[in-house]
């Protein structure tokens, strides 16, 4: 079976500009928004709007990678309210977050926490589904758990029970938060007790880890998200790593012509005093693989206004054009 490469949600980071980019260099099934959060409402149009832009070009990239719209809340009724409102407006599929660890939105009874009642998980993803056309994709993103493990499997075995077309497995618990290792053996087990298909996600950084993951989980459909990050073309290097062929990666020249084209993206839909902020946040995932990236960001990092940020852009063009470079993470 083909692999389908999915980029991963990241808020603050993987907005529509990023998704833009990302999806032009090819090799991305499908991506999935920032997480909207709905607690006691349905969201007005324009918050969708807001969150997902390609809603105006049918749900798709302009390079017609269909994105997924997803929600995160804790009650059954308004999640599902607003999933039929994302469906309304044309959200080619929804996704449902129970995978974050933020603090603020745990304590708001969002994100990971609800892991921890494999029941509810299973009544949200329910009434979803029912309040969605019986064709529109229903996905489903989870951790491991929250503090621990011990409900993974009863959480999946209820996604499944509750309908939803495909679960995104981030293999680690709440409180592993973000560290190494990701423990793809467990998404193996879920793999064994459900049809539902499953994609996998968590600690891919080059080819060769792509390829270990669909071998120790048994998943075809990989997400990616930090590598992604940190090497813009991941995506169709795993791809092509898939077919048994190796691509040449790209050269920091080319990587700092994407972010000078995110900070002209991002200039035309953030006011101008927050425009460099996503920039200099994915300088800080550059920087893991290009180490002018690392340059770039010290000489970028206090500097706010368009009239300052662009001539650092522009003389490091001039300046920097050394071959990709591995630094302090596992990317090679
Ligand atoms: C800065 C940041 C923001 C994230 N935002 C979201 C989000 O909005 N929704 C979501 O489901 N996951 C979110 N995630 C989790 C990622 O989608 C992904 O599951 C995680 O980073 C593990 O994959 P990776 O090892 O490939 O990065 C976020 C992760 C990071 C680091």
């Amino acid at each position: 079976m083909r692999m389908r490469i999915m980029l991963a949600p990241m808020e603050g980071v993987v907005d529509h500009a990023m998704r833009e980019l990302l999806c032009e260099l090819g090799g991305i099934d499908r991506c999935v928004t920032e997480f909207l959060r709905v607690t006691d409402r349905l969201l007005p149009p324009r918050v969708f709007r807001r969150i997902c832009p390609e809603l105006a070009n049918g749900g798709k990239t302009a390079s017609g990678v269909p994105v997924y719209l997803q929600l995160l809340g804790g009650k059954p009724t308004v999640v599902a309210e607003n999933a039929a409102r994302a469906a309304e407006l044309g959200a080619p599929g929804i996704d449902l977050n129970f995978g974050c660890p933020a603090k603020g939105v745990n304590n708001s009874d969002g994100g990971s926490i609800i892991l921890r009642e494999p029941q509810r998980v299973h009544n949200i993803v329910a009434a979803a589904r029912a309040a969605l056309p019986k064709d529109k994709p229903l996905t489903v993103k989870i951790r491991l758990g929250y503090e621990d493990q011990d409900n993974f499997l009863d959480i999946v075995r209820g996604i499944d029970s509750a309908g939803a077309t495909e679960l995104t497995v981030h293999a680690r618990t709440k409180r592993h938060g973000y560290r190494p290792p990701a423990y793809w053996e467990e998404i193996a087990q879920a793999r064994a007790i459900v049809k539902l298909p499953i994609i996998a996600n968590g600690e891919i950084w080059n080819p060769a880890d792509a390829l270990r993951c669909q071998k120790v989980t048994g998943c075809t459909d990989l997400m990616l998200g930090r590598g992604a990050l940190c090497r813009p073309d991941l995506p169709r290097l795993v791809r092509a790593a898939s077919r048994g062929e190796t691509l040449a990666p790209l050269h920091w020249p080319e990587v700092l012509a994407l972010v000078t084209r995110f900070y002209e993206l991002n200039l035309m839909h953030y006011d101008e005093h927050y425009a460099a902020n996503p920039v200099k946040q994915w300088l800080v995932y550059l920087r893991g693989y290009y180490h002018p990236a690392a340059i770039l960001f010290e000489e970028i990092k206090r500097l706010h206004y368009p009239k300052d940020v662009w001539p650092v852009l522009n003389n490091a063009k001039k300046e920097h054009s050394s071959e990709p470079m591995t630094c302090n993470i596992n990317t090679a």
